[in-house]
């Protein structure tokens, strides 16, 4: 949630941090500001909107100075306009900040400022922040010194970037539950939210503890703990490139990650997959295979379409290892005060790896002594070094704001964690050998999805002006019937709803008409006649059916109005082939409707805020 940018060198700084912004917006994107120190005095532009609405009006070229910080806002506190973008001043204006995160006591310290006289600008706990540092480095006459104390009486998550007229030479960053990194450079220094800004000028990157501070100048560097305790930090390199975070000639990022699928799904088994033997290689497993092996329950916790994943990861875990799985919301798993044992292992899967209600389950988890094992896309992201162990999904960056390679990406995983837990019990090598086997011909099956989406383009034309969705799915492909309603609501702001298949008489058989369309996942597999009941059923009602349906599947276009054809495969691999034309069908649905797809209103790509 929201992207900073920071830097301090001998470059221009405002061109640098806008162009780092719009790499950043994907982590929020109602409103931008850029601070710029110059000749003891500071400059701020701030307006709602995106990065480029703020380079329409102000010629950033024209703004001097070598130091400065950046902010893309995904608003909590007060309406996205032109006063509450960050950054925010002191009373004096001599000291500017930008924050990412909560801070939840604001409106306490907003009193104690207000009797001692100091008044707001905007409605935000940001500003709060900023003032309060200000009075504080009335007395103490140190900016350094100012945030610290002030941090100390923070409650909340923060990450922030302080610049001031009053010290010019230096930025202070520092963060609590939202990430930020340093970008080493050559006589210059950057700071970030995450890689992708900084990646065009180094790719030597810090990533920031939770509660260390850092201390920028443009000798050099120094961290140390919000407490002053000197921490030493490791320089590390970034694990992406930078053509990984451009369009590379599609219309957006999203459609550009669908069509990358078929690799990044290999990604996720190469070098794991071992066909002859129908095993699985998960090295960063190792130090909790013991654990593991003695489990007496698994819990799965995520949040949105990493839920989902979970769900798959339930059926899959259960049916290959019989060991029992529960899985979890992680924003009610964390306050729930779950019972948990020593022998259960907790498995966190999230893309980024920050969000902040799975970050927090985590650290529950661990509290309560069981083993907690990531699935994490974001290399080094919070949740990847807080966890005992971890699977990477290695889906490379995903910047468009649905998730989608994450998604298959997760299930190559879990399909990989359930065949390795599955191999130490009950699966002989056959029937890993069956199971690896199929997942290895996914990609090319995939591809085979991506290279006939005209079927999928005529019917996201046919229904784009639908109100509502029914997303129908069994078994493995109840939860991805979940993910394909949420990718359409996500992007098109279409009501749709995923449920079991059979659910339907109980309840969600009243809303339809002729005007419902029912999107049906229907593979051949040992419920399928019970799928066509319920396709049957539909169309009694008048509802219109699209079905996903295998490619030999003759009967189907009978009972249904439209056929989506998927290559065969398993059962356990259908929700895979399943999700393609599901993201394709949410993709050009918003395109007709003229919806920005990769930033849909109100969403931002990391949630770090609770
Ligand atoms: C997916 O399309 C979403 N925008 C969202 O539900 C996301 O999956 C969720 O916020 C979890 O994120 P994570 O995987 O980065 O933890
Ligand atoms: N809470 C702050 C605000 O509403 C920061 C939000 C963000 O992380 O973008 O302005």
């Amino acid at each position: 949630m929201c992207g900073i940018v920071g830097y301090i060198g001998t470059q221009q700084a405002a061109p640098l941090i806008v162009s780092g912004l719009k790499r950043l917006e994907y982590r929020g994107y109602d409103s931008t500001g850029v601070c710029v120190l110059s000749d003891d005095a500071m400059r701020i532009e701030k307006r709602a909107g995106r990065v480029k609405d703020l380079e329409n009006i102000v010629d950033i070229a024209s703004i001097h100075g070598s130091v400065g910080v950046g902010h893309t806002r995904w608003a909590t506190h007060g309406v996205p306009n032109d006063a509450n973008a960050h950054p925010h001043t002191d009373q004096d204006g001599g000291i500017a900040l930008v924050h990412n995160g909560i801070i939840e006591n604001y409106l306490t310290i907003k009193k104690k400022l207000e009797s001692a006289g100091y008044s707001f600008r905007s409605d935000t706990d940001s500003e709060v922040l900023a003032v309060f540092i200000g009075m504080l480095y009335k007395t103490l006459g140190d900016l350094e010194l100012a945030v610290r104390t002030a941090l100390t009486e923070v409650e909340g998550t923060f990450g922030i970037v302080v610049v001031s007229v009053h010290e010019p030479d230096m930025i202070i960053a520092a963060r609590r539950g939202s990430p930020l990194i340093l970008g080493i450079g050559n006589g210059e220094y950057l700071v970030a939210s995450d890689a992708s800004a900084v990646i065009s000028h180094t790719r030597q990157v810090v990533y920031l503890q939770e509660n260390e501070m850092a201390i920028l100048t443009r000798d050099g560097f120094s961290t140390k703990t919000i407490e002053n305790v000197d921490t030493r930090s490791v320089v590390e390199e970034i694990a992406f490139e930078l053509e990984q975070i451009e369009r590379g000639g599609f219309d957006h990022f999203m459609l550009k990650e669908i069509y990358e699928q078929p690799i990044t799904f290999r990604d996720g088994f190469r070098g794991r997959l071992n066909i002859e033997e129908g095993s699985v290689r998960l090295g960063g497993l190792g130090p909790v295979v013991d654990q593991l092996r003695q489990a007496k329950r698994i819990i799965i916790t995520a949040c949105g379409t990493s839920w989902h994943a979970a769900l798959v990861g339930e059926y899959l875990i259960e049916q290959l290892a019989r060991v029992p799985v529960e899985v979890e919301y992680a924003s009610e798993f964390r306050y729930r005060n779950p019972i948990i044992h020593h022998d259960d292992v907790v498995i966190a899967i999230s893309q980024s790896g920050e969000t902040a209600d799975t970050l927090a389950a985590i650290r529950e988890a661990k509290l309560k002594g069981a083993t907690v094992i990531g699935m994490v896309n974001v290399v080094g992201s919070t949740i990847a070094r807080e966890t005992d162990a971890g699977v990477y999904l290695h889906a490379g960056p995903e910047i468009g704001v649905a998730s989608t390679k994450a998604f298959t990406s997760q299930l190559c995983v879990l399909t990989q964690f359930a065949l390795f837990l599955g191999r130490m019990k009950a699966v002989s090598a056959q029937q890993g050998k069956d199971l690896a086997d199929a997942l290895e011909q996914i990609p090319e099956q995939i591809t085979r999805i991506l290279d006939n989406a005209e079927p999928i383009k005529k019917i996201a034309h046919e229904y784009a002006q639908a109100s509502n969705f029914l997303y129908l799915g069994r078994g493995y492909n109840f939860p991805a019937a979940l993910e394909g309603a949420l990718k359409l609501k996500e992007i098109s702001y279409i009501h749709a709803e995923g449920y079991p298949a059979a659910e339907m008489k109980h309840g969600p058989i009243a809303l339809i008409d002729e005007n419902m369309p029912v999107v049906f996942i229907a593979p051949k597999d040992e419920i399928y006649d019970k799928i066509v009941s319920n396709i049957e059923e539909v169309r009694a009602r008048n509802g219109r059916v699209i079905a996903i349906a295998d490619d030999d599947d003759e009967h189907i276009a009978r009972v249904a109005n439209h056929v989506i054809r998927v290559p065969r495969t398993i059962p356990m691999l259908t929700p895979i082939l399943a999700s393609i034309p599901l993201q394709l069908l949410a993709y050009y649905i918003a395109l007709e409707r003229g919806c920005n797809v990769d930033m849909p209103r109100n969403l931002a790509k990391s949630v770090t805020v609770e």
